[in-house]
C-alpha cells in the first residue's frame, strides 16, 4: 500500500472508499482560476508559469477536495515544442499557423528527446507542486494521444468532421504513421521526463479517438499508445497508466482492448456496465458521469447512484464522462465529489 488512496485504486488495492476527480478539473469554472489566469495575460503564459500553473493545480484539491491533483498545462505544448506555432485564439480554441501537410513539413519538426527536453516548464511545474500537494494526494501527469494531437497538426485547430486528416488516412496512408511515429517518440520521453520530475500517476487523452472507424482504430491510435505504455511500464513499472479513449463503445464491444494500462476511463456515451463486462477484469474503470449532469445537484446524485450501483465500490475511480464545462457552479463540483465519496463509504 501506498499513502495515496488514488495510487493504491489504481494499483486495484481495496481503499477506504472510491476515489475521485474530474478531468478538467482545474478551468474556468473556478474564479480562483480565472483571476490567476487574468494575471498572466493569457492561457499560454500561465501554461508557461510554473509558479501560476502550480497554483492552479492545487486549487481543486483544496476548493472542490478531489483525491488528486492534475498538473495544470495543455496537450498541446508537446506539438508546439516540437517547432510548430501555437496560439489560442479568443472564444476559438488552439490554432497552429502552419498545419502539417508534407513529409518536408514533418521533417521541419524536432523529435524525441530533444524535443521533450524543452518541456522544462512542466516539469518544473510537476516540482513545484510535489513540494506542496499533501502527502496522501496523487499527482497526475498527462499527454495526448498521437492521434489527438495528430488532428490538430494536421487540421491547424479543432474540427468537426476531420477532413484534412481523414484524407490523408485514406490517401496519404505513409505520412499520417510517420507523423504519429514521430509524436509518440516524443511522448515517449515526455512522460519519462514527467515520471523523473515526481508524478504519481499518467493519464493518456485520447479525446478524439471517436472520429476514427472501429476497425482502423487500432491502427492509428491504439498501437501507439500501447507503444507508450510498453515503453513506461519497463522502466516504471509502479507508476499506473489511466487511458482514457473517448467514444468508443464498438472497439470495446468487439473485444479490441489490449495493452498494459492500468486503468481504463470510460467516456459519458460507453454505459458502464458494458465497460464492467469487457473490461473490467483486466482494467480498474475510470468514470463516468455525464459531465453536463453537474447543471442538477439531483441529477448528479442519480448518477453517482448509478454508478455506485454498477461498480460495487470495487476496481472503480469515481470521475466525469469527459471534462468539466467552464459555467459549472462550483457548488455542484463539490456536490458531485462529495456524494462520490458518501456512496462509496467515506466516514
Ligand atoms: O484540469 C486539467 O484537466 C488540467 C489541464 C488541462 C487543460 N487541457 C487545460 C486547458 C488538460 C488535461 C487539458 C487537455 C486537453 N487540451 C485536451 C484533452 C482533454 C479533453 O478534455 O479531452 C484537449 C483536446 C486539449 C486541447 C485544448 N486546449 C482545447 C480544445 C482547448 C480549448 C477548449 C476550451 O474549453 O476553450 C484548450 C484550452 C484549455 N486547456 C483551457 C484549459 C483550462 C481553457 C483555456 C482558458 O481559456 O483558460
Amino acid at each position: 500500500m501506498t499513502n495515496k488512496l488514488f495510487v493504491d485504486a489504481c494499483l486495484g488495492k481495496e481503499t477506504p472508499y472510491t476515489p475521485v476527480w474530474m478531468m478538467r478539473q482545474a478551468g474556468r469554472y473556478l474564479p480562483e482560476y480565472m483571476a490567476v489566469r487574468a494575471e498572466a495575460g493569457n492561457f499560454l503564459n500561465l501554461c508557461h508559469d510554473p509558479e501560476k500553473a502550480c497554483e492552479v493545480s492545487l486549487q481543486p484539491v483544496d476548493i472542490v477536495g478531489v483525491d488528486a491533483a492534475i498538473m495544470f498545462s495543455d496537450i498541446l505544448v508537446i506539438p508546439d515544442e516540437m517547432g510548430m506555432d501555437l496560439s489560442f485564439v479568443k472564444g476559438e480554441g488552439p490554432k497552429f499557423s502552419d498545419p502539417l501537410e508534407t513529409q518536408a513539413d514533418l521533417d521541419r519538426l524536432i523529435g524525441g528527446e530533444e524535443a521533450a527536453s524543452k518541456l522544462t516548464y512542466v516539469y518544473d511545474t510537476i516540482k513545484l507542486i510535489k513540494e506542496k500537494l499533501a502527502d496522501d494526494k496523487a499527482l497526475i501527469g498527462f499527454t495526448g494521444a498521437p492521434w489527438t494531437l495528430a488532428t490538430y497538426m494536421i487540421e491547424g485547430q479543432g474540427t468537426k468532421t476531420y477532413n484534412i486528416c481523414k484524407k490523408m488516412m485514406y490517401a496519404n496512408p505513409a505520412l499520417l504513421h510517420k507523423i504519429l511515429a514521430k509524436v509518440t517518440e516524443v511522448v515517449k520521453y515526455y512522460m519519462e521526463k514527467q515520471i523523473q520530475a515526481g508524478i504519481d500517476v499518467v493519464q493518456i487523452f485520447d479525446s478524439w479517438a471517436a472520429a476514427i472507424e472501429p476497425s482502423n482504430y487500432d491502427e492509428f491510435s491504439w498501437k501507439y499508445m500501447v507503444e507508450i505504455a510498453d515503453y513506461l511500464k519497463a522502466k516504471y513499472p509502479h507508476i499506473p497508466i489511466i487511458m482514457f479513449p473517448k467514444g468508443v463503445p464498438a472497439f470495446i464491444e468487439q473485444g479490441g482492448v489490449y495493452g498494459n494500462f492500468d486503468v481504463f476511463g470510460v467516456d459519458w456515451g460507453t454505459p458502464m456496465a458494458l465497460a464492467k463486462e469487457k473490461l473490467g477484469e483486466k482494467y480498474i474503470l475510470q468514470g463516468n458521469m455525464e459531465p453536463t449532469r453537474l447543471y442538477s445537484k439531483e441529477a448528479t446524485t442519480e448518477s453517482v447512484e448509478k454508478i455506485q450501483q454498477i461498480m460495487g465500490g470495487k476496481r472503480h475511480i469515481f470521475n466525469l464522462g469527459h471534462g468539466i464545462l467552464p459555467d459549472v457552479p462550483v457548488e455542484n463540483a463539490k456536490h458531485f465529489v462529495a456524494e462520490c465519496k458518501r456512496v462509496s463509504g467515506k466516514k
